[in-house]
């Protein structure tokens, strides 16, 4: 079954085509245009995904050879992202479903990451926890089944990502935060400061605020009292980085002693941090589960992960009309987003 795959929700655009499962072609345009501004501005990246998106379909064409009359199936992102982004897709790929009167099947976001550890060769046991963390979710979920997913917990506040792009903001390295931190926090101490990992009524919840307004003062005195150098820079990014992951791995400990699960997958743009990838393979080794962490360039917003996702739905017969609605129901009561 060939499967094609548009994702547009933030400041990624990218096309996909999945044979049976296997990713033939995963192109992702990113737009770097946004560092300069400091974060993502939803109209330029609109703007952008229009341009970026049949120029990207050809190249999966011309990688893979297929034509697109070959398609089995069309797949989206139809949330949760930017609407004007996420726009783009979407009517790309109804569009496309029309003309060439093939099923399409619109796919939400996060479900997406969910299930990408299911595109690397060892895949995810059922039931096994889910620890999503990007640039707008942190979440905790059992899966116990391809559509039986239970939310555990999620932030009452900041997402990890966007505390790492916050803090990373706040020491003038710039956007995205991530990469630019972990870069960072390799010449730097990490035991400079012990900042606080951050407590919550449900105790499996994240929280990133305090952790960033404690950040914020250390600057702020450091400033006043010598002024800060790159080093001390370095050393913040370092404790910071410390702290942000013993958050993940806490509730994540927590998670494995209280459910019984086969496998942890760790997924989302934050789970590209080599820091945080160390600890949950450790953890894994010590609670004798596997550990399923997509390679780089599925941590990231990539339409693999859409098309895989939506060939799940398909498979189970879910039929999608183009004059429906194209936010997807959810898989399961319990699962919230
Ligand atoms: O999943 P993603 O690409 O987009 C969303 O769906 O949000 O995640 C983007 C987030 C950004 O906040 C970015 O700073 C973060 O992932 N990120 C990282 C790293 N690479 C990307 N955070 C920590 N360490 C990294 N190496
Ligand atoms: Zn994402």
């Amino acid at each position: 079954m060939i499967v094609l795959g548009i994702e547009s929700s933030c400041d990624e655009t990218s096309v996909s085509v999945v044979v049976d499962g296997e990713v033939k072609a995963n192109l992702i345009s990113s737009q770097l245009f946004h560092n300069k501004f400091g974060g993502v501005i939803p109209e330029l990246s609109s703007r952008a995904h229009l341009q970026q998106i049949i120029p990207l379909i050809k190249e999966a064409q011309k990688k893979t050879k297929f034509s697109l009359s070959e398609i089995d199936l069309i797949t989206a992102t139809a949330g949760p992202g930017l609407i004007g982004a996420l726009l783009v897709g979407l009517t790309f790929g109804k569009s496309l479903a029309l003309a060439l009167n093939k099923p399409f099947i619109p796919v939400n976001h996060i479900e997406g990451h969910i299930f990408s550890g299911f595109l690397m060769k060892e895949k995810p046991q059922f039931p096994f926890l889910s620890v999503v963390v990007s640039g707008g979710h942190t979440l905790l979920l059992l899966v116990k089944s391809e559509f039986e997913i239970v939310k555990l917990s999620t932030t009452i506040d900041d997402a990890m990502g966007e505390a790492f792009d916050k803090v990373s903001k706040m020491l003038g390295f710039g956007y995205p935060g991530g990469p630019l931190i972990q870069k960072y926090a390799l010449e730097g101490d990490e035991n400079f400061i012990k900042y606080p990992i951050g407590k919550s009524k449900n105790k499996f919840d994240f929280s990133f605020s305090g952790l960033k307004t404690s950040v914020l003062r250390s600057i702020q005195s450091i400033e006043k009292e010598k002024g800060l150098t790159e080093n001390d820079k370095n050393n913040i990014a370092a404790s910071f980085q410390k702290a942000a992951v013993n958050a993940i791995t806490k509730r994540v400990k927590l998670a494995l002693s209280e459910f019984n699960i086969k496998s942890i997958s760790l997924v989302g743009g934050v789970a590209a941090n080599q820091n945080l990838r160390n600890e949950i393979i450790y953890l894994g080794e010590k609670f004798h589960k596997s550990v399923i962490i997509p390679d780089l360039e599925y941590c990231g917003d990539n339409a693999a992960m859409i098309a895989y996702r939506g060939m799940q739905y398909h498979l189970n017969g879910d039929k999608f009309e183009l004059n429906e609605n194209a936010y997807p129901s959810l898989p399961s009561e319990t699962f919230v987003l």
